[in-house]
């Protein structure tokens, strides 16, 4: 997906509105963790080799939210449409991930560049590019070394799971990962060091986190140093929302 739109300065307005509009609908609506997720799901299908999938917008196509991965996500692809409505000028694709970094910035996480151009698709990547929670270490590393991450940008994203929840009626899981799941902070990490806790909720692809030694030294460090995991959890954030997209 090479170039993308052209992003003139009427363009960069309407960004600027949307960005503001979508502060006041994630604190009004409650909905900063599903936004986070529909970002990261439109972007996660990346193959770095085929150049396909990637932040494009495409999730919206019902085909692709009906995956089994994508369960939910209808909700905050209607949330988007309000927005959508009112900024037409704006791509499907640049509103997903702007609305991932106002979610994250809304929550006190850190703050993460945005640069508007990316080109919407309406073609689908086919099922299965997006992780099993059921799998463990190298599994993630098949999975985002497809997309061109690095183990760094694996436990640090993973660090999201400081807000929100799992629901059993969308992927079988159930509850927070954290006591505050509507606050950005490095608590994924200091829970996942603790073990097991009453009412938490820990995937197997979390605790493969503390297996792979590589790993762990980040889910270490995240966990005692919460300024290196803004630091780096808001650059792997700005790649995972470029996949596919080079900025102009
Ligand atoms: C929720 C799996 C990485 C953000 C979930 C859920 C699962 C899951 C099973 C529960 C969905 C539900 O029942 O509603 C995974 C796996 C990952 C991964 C296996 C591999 C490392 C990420 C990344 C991000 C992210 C990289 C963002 C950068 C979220 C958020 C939620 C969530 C914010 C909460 C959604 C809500 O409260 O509605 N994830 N995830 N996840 N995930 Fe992940």
């Amino acid at each position: 997906m090479a170039g993308g739109v052209v992003v003139d300065a009427q363009y960069l307005k309407e960004v600027e509105k949307a960005r503001r509009d979508l502060r006041a609908l994630i604190a009004y609506r409650n909905c900063a963790p599903i936004m986070l997720r529909l970002a990261w799901h439109d972007a996660g299908t990346y193959n770095a080799e085929t150049k396909t999938g990637g932040a494009n917008g495409s999730i919206r196509n019902e085909h692709e939210l009906g995956h089994g991965a994508n369960s939910g996500l209808k909700i905050a692809v209607n949330f988007c449409e309000e927005v959508k409505a009112k900024y037409s000028k704006i791509t499907y694709a640049d509103l997903y991930q702007l609305a991932g970094v106002v979610a994250v910035e809304v929550t006190g996480g850190p703050t993460i560049e945005f640069v508007p151009g990316r080109k919407d698709s309406l073609e689908s990547p086919e099922e299965g590019r997006l992780p099993d929670a059921k799998k463990g270490a190298s599994h993630l590393k098949d999975i985002f070394y497809r997309m061109g991450l690095s183990d760094k940008d694996i436990v640090a994203l993973s660090g999201a799971h400081t807000l929100g929840r799992a629901h059993p009626e969308r992927s079988g899981f159930e509850g927070p990962w954290t006591n505050e799941p509507l606050k950005f902070d490095n608590s994924y990490f200091t829970e996942l060091l603790k073990g097991e806790s009453e009412g938490l909720l820990k995937l197997p692809t979390d605790k493969a986190l503390l297996d792979d030694p590589e790993f762990r030294l980040y889910v270490e460090l995240y966990a005692k140093d919460e300024d290196a995991f803004f630091k780096d959890y808001a650059a792997s954030h700005k790649k995972l929302s470029e996949l596919g997209f080079t900025p102009s």
